[in-house]
């Protein structure tokens, strides 16, 4: 029976992290995945580019039922350390905007240079065939016919299930005790019902907005789509989003209180529609005016109107019906819950030599190179470990 130190269940970001880095520490690696190729999130990500890391990585940008489990693994391995990596490898990269970097080429480069990385610590890594089944008996785990002491999910989270994502890794940990915290589609655009069908009909405008949901507020562009709101600041509060509750958009987030009625002294003429399509689209200006039932000219307005329809322009509520779910989210949030996990390691405290990494766990970045930085974090301290 062919024997390692480490099997490792998923050639995701973790996982190929993991693996190199065991490997360049002697361990003997197997690195296992059922999908053709290793890597597909990582070709598909930040548009074919790959924003692999964000300069501002910081633990309070990550979501967890423990906010402190991903302090350690994240102090640990850097940013920077990633960075190092990448330009070892004459990678070229650019920062595109509020710390996130990106490859100038292809996101190809990243898993090539994963590739390599793992090639130097001999890694076995086999491709395009279901993991089968595992064992675990007198402290070791069987892998069909390949057995190790040292067993790692970084089989990922549900999110796109047409490029290979299953939920094998909650079903897996739960199989040995471990807890799982209900996984849900985060990262992901957010429906609109009928009654609010008239902003479906601005699909394809976009606009910089503070879009808000609970105490989370993130500045950024939202996108109207045909079923309802999207773009970053949108994909942003969709994590901290909850079935029922309204989400909240600044539309004019550069304002100072008081410019409606300070309008209406320098043009009285003017409309509310023409006011707000200084700075806003020509269409959601118009729709907003309408909403607001604000026709007139500015000058025949209350100022108390006026101070009304500024109040509600920055806090406008949408109450989604729902998302676009797995299939269209780019992360999973929930999964394997860190109360069963050492936060130095990933190690299970209940089973010796199980260890979890990456998307699988209940750590959840941000939007912007915060996902894989995780990924390249926990896959790093598990390493150190095996
Ligand atoms: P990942 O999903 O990468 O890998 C899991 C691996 O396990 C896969 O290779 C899969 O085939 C394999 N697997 C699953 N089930 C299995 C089973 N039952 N048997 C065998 N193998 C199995 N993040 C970021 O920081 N910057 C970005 O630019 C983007 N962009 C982006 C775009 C899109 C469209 C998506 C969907 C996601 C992103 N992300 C991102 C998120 C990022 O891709 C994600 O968080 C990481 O890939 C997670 O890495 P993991 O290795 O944990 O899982």
């Amino acid at each position: 029976m062919p024997q390692y130190d480490a099997i490792i269940l998923g050639a995701g970001a973790a996982g190929l992290m993991c693996a190199a880095i065991a490997g360049q520490r002697g361990r003997r690696v197997l690195l296992l995945d059922h999908a053709s190729d290793v890597g597909k999130k990582i070709l598909i990500s930040g548009g074919g580019r790959c924003n692999f890391t964000n300069i501002h990585t910081a633990p309070d940008r990550y979501l967890s039922a423990n906010p402190h489990f991903a302090k350690s693994a994240l102090r640990r391995y850097t940013a920077q350390d990633f960075l190092d990596l990448v330009e070892r490898h004459h990678i070229a990269w650019h920062e595109k905007t509020l710390g996130q970097l990106f490859c100038d080429g292809s996101a190809r480069q990243i898993v090539d240079m994963l590739l390599d990385e793992c090639a130097r610590g001999q890694v076995e890594i086999r491709t395009g065939r279901s993991i089968g089944e595992v064992t675990h008996a007198d402290g070791r785990f069987r892998v069909g016919k390949d057995e190790a002491p040292a067993l790692v999910i970084a089989t990922g989270g549900t999110s796109i299930p047409k490029m290979g994502a299953t939920g094998f890794a909650y079903d897996f940990a739960r199989r040995f005790g471990l807890k799982v915290v209900e996984p849900r589609p985060a990262l992901v655009p957010l429906t609109l019902p009928p009654d609010q069908a008239l902003f479906r009909e601005l699909s394809g405008v976009s606009t910089n907005v503070v879009a808000r949901a609970g105490k989370a507020a993130f500045p950024e562009a939202a996108l109207f789509t045909h079923r309802g709101l999207s773009g970053p600041a949108i994909l942003q509060v969709s994590s901290y989003w909850r079935h029922g509750e309204p989400i909240h958009i600044d539309f004019l987030p550069a304002r100072t209180p008081g410019w409606l009625v300070e309008t209406k002294r320098t043009r009285p003429r003017t409309t509310l529609r023409k006011a707000l399509a200084d700075t806003l689209p020509d269409r959601l200006a118009e729709t907003l005016a309408e909403q607001l039932g604000l026709i007139a000219e500015l000058a025949n307005l209350a100022d108390r109107k006026l101070d009304d329809a500024e109040r509600r322009l920055a806090a406008w509520p949408f109450l989604p019906n729902g998302s676009e779910g797995f299939a269209k989210a780019e992360v999973t949030i929930g999964g394997i819950s860190t109360a069963d996990l050492s936060s130095q390691t990933m190690e299970a405290r209940k089973v010796p030599g199980l260890y979890a990494i990456g998307e699988a766990v209940d750590v959840t970045g941000w939007l912007g190179g915060y996902n894989f930085q995780w990924a390249w974090a926990s896959g790093w301290a598990a390493a150190q470990a095996l």
